[in-house]
């Protein structure tokens, strides 16, 4: 287990009010030690999200408040577009902000991007766009919506004090490995010791959590989809709350077993990695 640990410079407050804001677990290293360490070639970038404050009072903030509406309030402020019951932030946890879960900190620095499963360069607008298509069960927006470009100028305020061409060691999950094959009775037993509490024993979600098989939750094509990247995110925010508290092997268990039940599928998946690379997990 590698609890993730991120040298951060602010940690900001504001904005994650009413978000459900936990603290990741991870040391912190303040701004005026990492100083001292900054000339290192081999030093990681600091997840440095800006205080809330310093979002500009012009036409300019107002967009990065509306992409930050977006992210929290999808159901709402994204509504034509998606197409089950998640909000960005279930999964992009805090708003972006948390380090265990798909953090925005940082990443407009990394755009644009080759992607294998859609063999292209990728702006940070075309991969949101994929997380609509995928993990919201929606719709692309087309290049010039507003609320795109509202999203877009949400994280690229988060990213603006992680220099491009750094080091994001906090991108993505923490990725856990398997050391045997997922049990599902097993994982059956989990979700229902666990999750069931919030999640609902159908998956379907409650009104303290969302749902996470079903109609209404992310389809196929997602990559929660894929029970390693679920069993990853399960293991570092799982019961909410309490991340780090199930086992590797539970947290395999769960996700295949949650990954076992039907989800909407997804039929432009035919397209994806016409190069190869697929990962072995992937449902199709
Ligand atoms: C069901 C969970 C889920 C939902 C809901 C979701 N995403 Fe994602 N998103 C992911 C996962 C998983 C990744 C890939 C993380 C990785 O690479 O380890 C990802 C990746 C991303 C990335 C790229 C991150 C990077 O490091 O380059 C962006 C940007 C993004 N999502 C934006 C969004 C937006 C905006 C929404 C809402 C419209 C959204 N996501 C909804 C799960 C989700
Ligand atoms: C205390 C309530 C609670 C418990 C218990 C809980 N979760 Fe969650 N879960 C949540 C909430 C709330 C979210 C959305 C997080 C947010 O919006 O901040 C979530 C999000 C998720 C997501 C991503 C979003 C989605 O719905 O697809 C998955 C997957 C997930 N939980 C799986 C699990 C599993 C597996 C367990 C059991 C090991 C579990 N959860 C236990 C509250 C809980």
């Amino acid at each position: 287990m590698h609890v993730r640990t991120v040298r951060s410079a602010v940690m900001i407050g504001v904005l994650t009010v009413g978000v459900g804001c936990v603290p990741p677990p991870r040391a912190a290293t303040t701004l005026e030690q990492s100083n001292n360490v900054r000339d290192e070639a081999t030093v990681d970038a600091l997840f440095a999200p800006p205080s809330s404050e310093s979002i500009p009072g012009d036409l300019r903030g107002e967009q990065i408040r509306l992409g930050y509406e977006i992210v929290v309030h999808t159901q709402e402020y994204g509504k034509p577009y998606v197409g089950n019951a998640l909000n960005c932030a279930n999964c992009h946890l805090d708003a972006g902000l948390n380090p265990n879960a798909a953090s925005y900190v940082g990443i407009s620095g990394l755009y644009p991007e080759y992607r294998a499963r859609a063999d292209r360069r990728m702006s940070l607008a075309d991969r949101v766009n994929e997380c609509f298509e995928r993990s919201m069960n929606g719709k692309a927006l087309p290049p010039d919506s507003s609320k795109l470009q509202a999203v877009v100028a949400y994280i690229d305020w988060l990213s603006q004090n992680v220099p491009r061409g750094s080091k994001i060691s906090w991108r993505g999950i923490p990725r856990i490995t398997s050391t045997r094959p997922p049990d599902l009775v097993n994982g059956k037993n989990v979700f229902a010791k666990k999750c069931v509490f919030c999640h609902g024993s159908d998956g379907q979600g409650t009104m303290a959590a969302p749902p996470v098989w079903g109609p209404k939750s992310y389809n196929i094509a997602a990559g929660m989809a894929r029970v390693s990247v679920a069993a990853s995110f399960i293991k570092a925010n799982m019961p909410r709350g309490w991340g780090w508290s199930v086992t590797d092997d539970e947290a395999f268990d769960v996700a295949a077993y949650i990954n076992s039940q039907p989800r909407p599928d997804f039929p432009d998946k035919v397209h994806d990695w016409p190069k190869g690379g697929k990962p072995a997990d992937t449902p199709y």
